[in-house]
């Protein structure tokens, strides 16, 4: 059995913010979601929270186990208020909250690695041509390995390029045992968890690969470097599975979304969340599309789309704003400032221009004329529209909700529509014109005596 303690007490001074470091989002989530989620591939998992621990609270899991260090007195002073958590006859684990791209498959390893050696401690390593900053490794002649803080290190041990990455597996009985042998007496005047690996006979170290896994985010720059190093993957990865990718340096897309095959992706578009999008579509430029569900051979031209579902051939933008609840079905035409809420628009139907449909239902081969508007809030309550197939809506017309319109009608233009319209019917309502035949011109004479009397 495996048990995983995640320390994520630090305050994170660098990042400059009234909110724990840990919680910044990094891809769209919280850089300690990311750790409690690959921790929870292994066993259960406890996390060391300090400052303003109640915030960090909010984001984890209720079967996270929760331990507070009021003082940050170092990262083996923080094992220690979990002390509880450790279970002699379990490994333990040590991840870090601020380290988020940790990967299953890197731990699998380290793990292995632990067990098979029937270790005491098992390091996460790496090489880095610029070590400043991390704990050094020193492997004694005795097997016996030391880690040295750079600020202990002298001139030599700062010269050794492997260094610490903070991950570790324990051996339950021996860290639990060795906590207590820990003193303060460096440099930092911190208890080093570092210093538990010095009292190990049985202890070795594996490299990691790839040196994104183990950064640590301690200030936005660093954060938002790590982010585009991860997004630069993503795209990559999706181009090698047959996305169009015009510009990878300015198209955000998180991890979570799927696009198919000989879809294009045009400049300065972000795909958040839980989004698929099918093949041989068009999407963007300048369009944000999150948790929604696009099928095959969509465009999406300069728009806004959330919580949305767009069935095959659809076309929508440029500048159409998609929300919560939206469902177009194939062939609809969704054109530019038009808004959609909480509506399904139905095979074949048309809104081209200037309108906002809210908690309406319409049928097939609709046309919705330019400046249409459906009235679905009286300041209290929402209502709802029909519009039944093969319907017209003249532009400028407003639909006062709760409304009918039945199938093959005919809504002149500009009309304030407030009683149901039954099937194949013409319904007119505004004021009916009137025409003063030369009104102008006697106007205008009727001006020029005046002045002509001056
Ligand atoms: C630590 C290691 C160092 C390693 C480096 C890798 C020690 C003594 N040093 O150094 O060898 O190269 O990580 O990044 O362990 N934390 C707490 N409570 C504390 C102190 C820290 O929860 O009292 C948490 C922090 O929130 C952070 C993590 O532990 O997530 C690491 O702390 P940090 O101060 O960044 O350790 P380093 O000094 O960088
Ligand atoms: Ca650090």
């Amino acid at each position: 059995m495996l048990k995983i303690l995640i320390l994520a007490a630090g305050l994170g001074k660098r990042m400059k913010s009234k909110y724990p470091k840990v919680v910044h989002k990094i891809l769209g989530k919280p850089m300690i979601s990311w750790v409690v989620e690959t921790a929870k591939n292994f066993g259960k998992v406890g996390v060391i929270l300090g400052y303003k621990a109640e915030i960090v609270q909010n984001f984890l899991p209720d079967d996270v186990d929760i331990f507070i260090q009021n003082e940050q007195l170092g990262t083996g002073h923080a094992v220690m208020c979990a002390k509880n958590f450790i279970d002699e006859n379990d490994d333990l684990l040590i991840l870090y909250g601020d380290v988020p791209f940790i990967s299953k498959n890197t731990l699998e390893k380290l793990i292995d690695e632990h067990k098979n050696k029937n270790n005491e401690v098992t390091i996460l390593t790496a090489i880095l041509e610029n070590p400043s900053g991390y704990g050094r490794i020193l492997k004694e002649k005795n097997g016996k390995i030391r880690i040295v803080e750079e600020k202990d290190a002298d001139e030599n041990i700062r010269k050794i390029k492997e260094i610490n990455t903070g991950i570790y597996v324990f051996n339950g009985n021996f860290i639990k045992k060795n906590l207590d042998n820990l003193n303060n007496k460096n440099a930092q005047g911190e208890y080093y968890l570092t210093d538990v690996i010095s009292f190990a006979n049985k202890v070795s170290t594996i490299m990691v690969d790839d040196f994104i896994e183990v950064t640590g985010i301690n200030d936005r720059v660093q954060l938002a470097k790590v982010e585009k190093e991860i997004r630069k993957r993503i795209n990559t990865k999706l181009m090698y599975e047959g996305v169009r990718i015009i510009d990878p340096d300015s198209t955000f897309i998180d991890p979570s979304v799927v696009i198919g095959k000989d879809t294009v992706i045009y400049p300065f578009t972000i795909i958040e969340g839980n989004t698929i999008i099918g093949e041989d579509c068009e999407i963007g430029p300048m369009t944000h599309i999150k948790d929604s569900k696009i099928g095959n051979n969509v465009k999406v031209i300069r728009s806004e789309v959330e919580k949305a579902y767009i069935d095959d051939d659809v076309s929508v933008g440029p500048f159409s704003r998609l929300r919560e609840g939206t469902h177009l079905k194939t062939k609809v035409k969704i054109g530019n400032f038009v808004e959609v809420k909480k509506t399904t628009v139905g095979e074949n139907s048309k809104a081209q221009h200037l309108t906002y449909l809210g908690d309406a239902t319409i049928g097939k081969n609709v046309n919705v004329g330019a400046g249409t508007i459906t009235c679905n809030y009286d300041g209290k309550n929402k209502h709802p529209t029909f519009i039944d197939d093969n319907s017209f809506i003249g532009s400028n017309s407003s639909l006062v909700a709760p409304i009918k319109i039945g199938k093959n009608s005919l809504i002149g233009a500009g009309s304030v529509i407030t009683e149901d319209v039954p099937d194949d019917s013409l319904a007119l309502g505004r004021a009916r014109q009137i025409i003063k035949e030369n009104w102008v011109k006697i106007k205008r004479e009727e001006s020029k005596n005046a002045n002509n009397k001056k």
